[in-house]
């Protein structure tokens, strides 16, 4: 153990405001009278810019309707999110984030042989997209940790997350610091950019979903059996527009790494984000990863305003309760993380479905379930196995959430126990969990099944091979299983044969939530040491890259209508994010707005043709979407796009509104927008309009030409006036159509600055 490695320098920067959020929580009363309110409210609200403005004069009315804009404490970003929120960020000319941020080199790494083999040939494989992260940090005072030094959210958990911090992440699972008692939202770059420039964040305000914990786990019960049983009553869209907020009797039982696995997957049901109250297990969870300081300041701020739990009158919008003393083992899946299954009914649904009884490999670990406690419960399994004589039938990999996890495990003989059993241990990062595993098991289109302790069980998500069906369980289970190779097999209730002949049992697991002699750093190399700005630092981009190109900001909006626009393609039935910008192979470009625009709408179909990706020019070439888009672009012919119901329903994905951007979209005419995607476009300068009337979607269609009519006036101002499209069909005939906007006057602001950073980075300047 390094001696200098006891209080980590910048303890003081990792503590939440708590005196400014507690005066802000007695301004939040004030506005609201004697109304309860629940752990999560105290929290968001006490973050918002202006109280008054987003809670006064509403009549109680807040949840579901009012939007709260936020001023967020720190940001976190994983490797391939981070590209573009860099990008972006670097076109606003600033010389340093406004908040705290950290850039987490995990998702770009490859499981396959194991960690000492795949990190370095990942590093090389990847060299200029972590050279440019590295460099961008070092510039603008990010905390950078790279390649092996651990996974997004188990580096945030065991640095920065603290109770009554409010934090964003670039990645869906950034919920999983509500283990820790922050509310830990995961979005996408260009509203993480919204915070490191310091503009509030916009959110409407949730709805609070109580589950109530009674009781106590015992035996096989795991964490993560409460999530996977939640998650099959609630559905993957049952959280969408709430928090999850988790309270009752059995809070206090649970390890804050067993908190954070449930809040982990609290992404599975949709919700915003989930969060525990602050409890005596996040007070010794901090001391060991040395942030006592952080502990004593939040059970200050607990002890005198209650800042860090529910008023004992607070009202949930619904409650769930969940009794952890009758809770037993789940496996969920495949491929939908809601399909839930209590253990002792699997074997009876393996067989209904006709699901493989063959097990093909056990994975542990990963961002949600890679704790001390987890693996040492896993270790004590193992254990019992051999000392039975018993060898994984199947293979066995386990990812260490983090460099921190990794020399604590290999320190206290962990790690040796799951090799010498046959175990394979991957680097410190996603690998398997994300797509980054190399099987030479098996080849793609065959079916068979793997356990995980992962959170997510998407088709071809783990391996590439939508033939996989992979089942999500606790450490315990997964580990258990692999001794049986058989996916009948319940370790509860079966035996297994030995070599004695004596049939074997599995004893209930057990095993310490935090390491006695506390835990080891590992590499300190991975630490980030300094993040003063260091303006002289170049940022690395190689000009002829073919995954990185700086941005240059897009031009203002002008000072008149649009005039000469053309229709470049009418979209017929459901436009997703994945539609307008294909993910897969894509990926790679993410941080290459040029080579990503190749893909821009190439899912879409066609109205006129019902064909994909196909447009017409108005000479009648046909031509790919993006070819015909760049046509007209060379051409200096803006263009918009027309399309039906709930256009941009799916992700977060900025890249979405930025490609069509990028080729020179100016409108997007729908019959209705995702709300997401229809704040990205406004976002990135693109203009969102709704028919007036739906049917009007009959009289426009490709290469017409179209005038806007008081867009620019209503643009002007803030968000006021009508606005129709003039639109002069080939044939020389002309229809006025009425469109309607949901424009507010930010957002009208960006979209005349060009885009919300060319407005922003404006305002900096000045
Ligand atoms: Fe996502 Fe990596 Fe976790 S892929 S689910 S952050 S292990």
């Amino acid at each position: 153990t390094n001696s200098n490695f006891s209080v980590h320098p910048e303890i003081a920067t990792r503590t939440p405001p708590y005196g400014k959020l507690i005066n802000n929580l007695t301004e939040v009363r004030r506005v609201l009278g004697t109304q309860g309110l629940t752990l999560a409210e105290k929290i968001l609200y006490s973050h918002l810019d202006n109280v008054e403005d987003a809670l006064g004069g509403r009549n109680g009315k807040i949840r579901g309707e009012a939007y709260l804009k936020l001023k967020v404490d720190r940001v976190a970003m994983q490797d391939a999110s981070a590209q573009m929120a860099l990008l972006q960020f670097m076109t606003c000319g600033l010389g340093k984030t406004a908040v705290p941020a950290s850039i987490h080199c995990d998702h770009m790494i490859v499981g396959e042989k194991g960690a000492d083999v795949d990190l370095p040939k990942s590093i090389e494989g990847n060299k200029e997209v972590f050279d440019f992260l590295e460099s961008a940090a070092k510039k603008y005072g990010i905390q950078f940790w790279a390649p092996g030094s651990g996974i997004i959210h188990q580096i945030v958990l065991e640095n920065y997350a603290a109770p009554g911090l409010m934090m964003l992440g670039t990645d869906s699972h950034t919920p999983n610091g509500g283990g820790l008692g922050a509310i830990a939202i995961g979005v996408g770059g260009a509203d993480a950019v919204d915070a490191l420039v310091d503009a509030p964040w916009e959110l409407r305000a949730p709805k609070i979903l109580g589950v109530r914990l009674e009781g106590q786990l015992s035996g096989w019960a795991t964490p993560k059996d409460v999530i996977l049983n939640l998650a099959g009553q609630l559905t993957v869209r049952g959280g969408t527009g709430y928090i999850i907020e988790y309270h009752g009797p059995g809070v206090e039982t649970l390890s804050c790494t067993g908190m954070a696995t449930i809040c982990n997957m609290g992404a599975e049901v949709g919700a915003t984000t989930s969060l525990f109250p602050f409890t005596s297990k996040m007070t010794s969870y901090l001391s060991s990863t040395r942030r006592a300081p952080i502990a004593e300041a939040a059970e200050e701020a607990n002890k005198s305003h209650s800042f860090l739990r529910a008023d004992t009158n607070a009202v949930y919008d619904q409650v769930i309760t969940i009794n952890l003393s009758e809770l037993e083992p789940h496996i969920n899946g495949p491929f939908t993380p809601d399909l839930s299954t209590p253990l002792s009914k699997f074997k009876e649904i393996v067989k209904e479905n006709e699901w493989p009884e063959q097990l093909s490999a056990g994975l542990i670990g990963s961002c949600t379930n890679s704790s001390y406690q987890d693996m040492l419960r896993a270790e004590d399994l193992v254990k019992q196995a051999e000392a039975a004589g018993l060898k994984p039938k199947v293979d066995f990999f386990v990812t260490p959430g983090s460099e921190q996890i990794r020399a604590t495990l290999e320190r206290d003989e962990t790690l040796n126990v799951f090799e010498k059993a046959g175990g394979t241990v991957l680097a410190n990062a996603c690998g398997p969990c994300i797509g980054q595993w190399k099987r030479s098991d098996i080849s793609k289109g065959d079916t068979n099944a793997i356990l995980t302790s992962y959170n997510r069980n998407f088709r071809a998500r783990n391996d590439g091979n939508s033939q996989t069906m992979n089942f999500l369980a606790s450490p315990e289970i997964v580990t258990a299983m692999i001794y049986s190779g058989n996916m009948s097999f319940n370790p509860i209730t079966d035996t297994l044969p030995t070599p004695s002949g004596q049939p074997f049992k599995f004893s209930a697991p057990s095993g310490p939530e935090l390491p006695s002699q506390g835990f080891e750093p590992g590499n300190l190399a991975f630490v980030p040491s300094n993040s003063a700005p260091s303006p002289s630092t170049p940022v690395v981009v190689s000009p002829t890259s073919s995954r990185l190109a700086l941005l240059e900001p897009f031009e203002p909006f002008g000072t008149a209508d649009l005039t000469g626009l053309k229709v470049l393609f009418k979209v017929k039935g459901k436009c997703t994010t994945d539609h307008i910008s294909a993910a897969g192979s894509w990926l790679k470009y993410k941080g290459h707005l040029e080579n990503i625009s190749n893909n821009t709408l190439i899912g879409a179909m066609n109205a006129e043709i019902g064909e994909v990706n196909k447009a017409y020019d108005v000479n009648s070439d046909v031509l790919s979407i993006p070819d015909l888009a760049r046509r007209w672009k060379a051409q200096g012919v803006s263009w918009l796009v027309v399309a039906e119901n709930n256009y941009g329903e799916g992700s977060a994905r900025e890249h979405a509104a930025l490609q069509p951007r990028y080729l020179g979209g100016k409108i997007i005419l729908a019959k209705s927008f995702a709300r997401i995607h229809e704040t990205n476009l406004k976002k990135q300068g693109v203009v969102p309009l709704t028919f007036a009337n739906e049917t009007d979607y009959d009289l426009i269609g490709s290469c017409d030409s179209v005038d806007t009519v008081g867009l620019y006036d209503m643009l002007v101002k803030g968000g006021d006036g009508e606005v129709f499209l003039d639109v002069t069909k080939k044939d020389g005939s002309k229809h006025r159509i009425p469109v309607k906007h949901t424009f507010s006057k930010d957002q009208a602001g960006f979209v005349l600055a060009g885009s919300a950073l060319n407005l922003l980075s404006k305002k900096a300047a000045t």
